[in-house]
């Protein structure tokens, strides 16, 4: 049998994201909180976590005694600013804990300024629809870096806002007050200018900051690559979901399928790149499905299905992933800002994490600049619409009492970090399932 490790460079980031409403708890000033009261969840987000009341402590020990030496979090922008003229200077003080928090335990943050949650005041007034979002998201983004960077340089401005866009105005999922193509081009292009604004602001207060943002990138197939409609309503979903902030970032247009927008301040407003990979969709022309573009995404029946059907373990899309963004921004520094699967009994994760993380060591030797894996997620939280119905941490939680229960999957990943590495003897030991593919004789 093969005996090997792959190895991966010095100073690797390893760690694992999170996102302030899915762990906090009492989140009670954002639009989602009131998402949740009306019905739209599976189950409300409640406590949470409860790092708002402290448990971020614990969460961080579990996460430095693993052999983490990174960790992505998010601000709550609800929390800082709870009405439009007012700033919680406390809360403020707890993100400065909890960034001192990591560095006393020799981890790495990165802070995500905006993840999914906008404070009722912002929503009240339209959200992103609004002409003035770009500039209060600035005015927001200011407020934090000068309170935080004594001790955080990376920085992530949008979390997905592709995701938050399409889920939001397009699909019905996330809270929104209208819908439809149109206002999801306009949410998406106020973003971008939100993005853009808070790059050159960061960059004003902090001269070493790293400043990007955590695209959810989707490799897809056509369903039948011999059908031109297969392969048309592939390409238009791929552009659709994929496409608007980096093609901005890249030539200052964002691309739509509602038609280009100019955007020029948008243009090379990125230090590095987040990717947030989960899986590849399979594209079929549908014409009974106008509100999607008339392209059905779906995962083939034979896929290696997780808990809930919400992913197909692809781990060659990951490096797909890397691929495609290392060709569309040579040089540029990459970080897998989220990846993982949602697996309340542990029995995918485990081959989830080698098989992803062997892709990502391939295209490190491909020379891709990838400097950093944040597994998705450290804790169990409150996965949105789908609330606690999907569990994606490495500890699971036991949302009443708190207790937090150890996943064998925490072991595999404490034994990658520590190693900074995978090795044959770790996938014998915690997924021999897929021993052969990842070390073949
Ligand atoms: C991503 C989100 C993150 C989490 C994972 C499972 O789309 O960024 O908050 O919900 O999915």
């Amino acid at each position: 049998m093969p005996q090997a490790t792959y190895h991966f460079p010095r100073g690797f980031l390893w760690g694992t994201a999170t996102a302030s409403h899915q762990v906090e708890g009492n989140n009670t000033n954002n639009q989602w909180w009131m998402w949740e009261q009306t019905g739209h969840t599976d189950g409300t987000s409640g406590l949470a976590c409860d790092w708002w009341g402290g448990r971020w402590r614990e969460d961080f020990d579990r996460a430095a005694e693993t052999g983490q030496n990174a960790h992505r979090f998010s601000v709550e922008w609800s929390r800082i600013q709870p009405t439009p003229d007012t700033w919680d200077e406390d809360a403020l003080e707890r993100y400065r804990a909890m960034l001192r928090g990591l560095r006393e335990r020799g981890m790495t943050p990165m802070v995500t300024l905006h993840h999914f949650t906008d404070p009722m005041w912002f929503y009240e007034m339209d959200g992103w629809e609004h002409d003035d979002a770009p500039m209060l998201f600035e005015k927001f983004v200011r407020k934090v870096v000068e309170a935080l960077k004594e001790y955080c340089s990376l920085w992530c401005t949008v979390n997905e806002p592709n995701v938050y866009t399409l889920s939001g105005y397009v699909a019905g999922l996330f809270p929104t007050k209208r819908h439809g193509l149109n206002v999801a081009k306009r949410v998406l292009a106020n973003l971008l200018l939100g993005h853009a604004a808070a790059y050159h602001a960061i960059h004003e207060i902090q001269k070493e900051a790293q400043v990007g943002y955590a695209l959810h990138y989707r490799p897809m197939v056509a369903n039948n690559k011999w059908s031109p409609l297969d392969r048309l309503m592939r390409n238009i979903q791929y552009n659709g979901i994929n496409m608007a902030f980096p093609s901005a970032i890249s030539a200052g247009v964002m691309k739509s399928p509602m038609g280009n927008v100019r955007i020029p301040e948008a243009k090379g407003t990125q230090d590095y790149l987040g990717l947030n990979y989960y899986s590849v969709d399979t594209i079929a022309f549908d014409i009974t499905r106008p509100q999607e573009l008339f392209g059905k995404r779906y995962y083939p029946d034979d896929s290696d299905f997780s808990g809930t059907k919400f992913i197909a373990n692809i781990p060659d899309g990951i490096f797909d992933t890397i691929k495609w963004a290392t060709r569309t921004y040579p040089n540029l520094p990459l970080y897998i800002t989220e990846n993982g699967v949602e697996d309340a009994d542990d029995k995918m994760r485990p081959r989830y994490i080698a098989q992803h993380i062997h892709q990502v060591w391939r295209a490190v030797n491909f020379n891709f600049p990838v400097k950093g894996y944040f597994h998705w997620s450290l804790v169990d939280n409150f996965e949105w619409e789908r609330g606690w119905t999907q569990r994606f941490g490495l500890w699971g939680v036991d949302v009443e009492t708190q207790k937090r229960i150890k996943r064998p999957s925490v072991d595999l990943y404490a034994e990658i970090c520590k190693e900074n590495g995978l090795s044959s003897e770790m996938v014998q030991k915690y997924c021999p399932e897929v021993f052969e593919k990842l070390f073949p004789v």
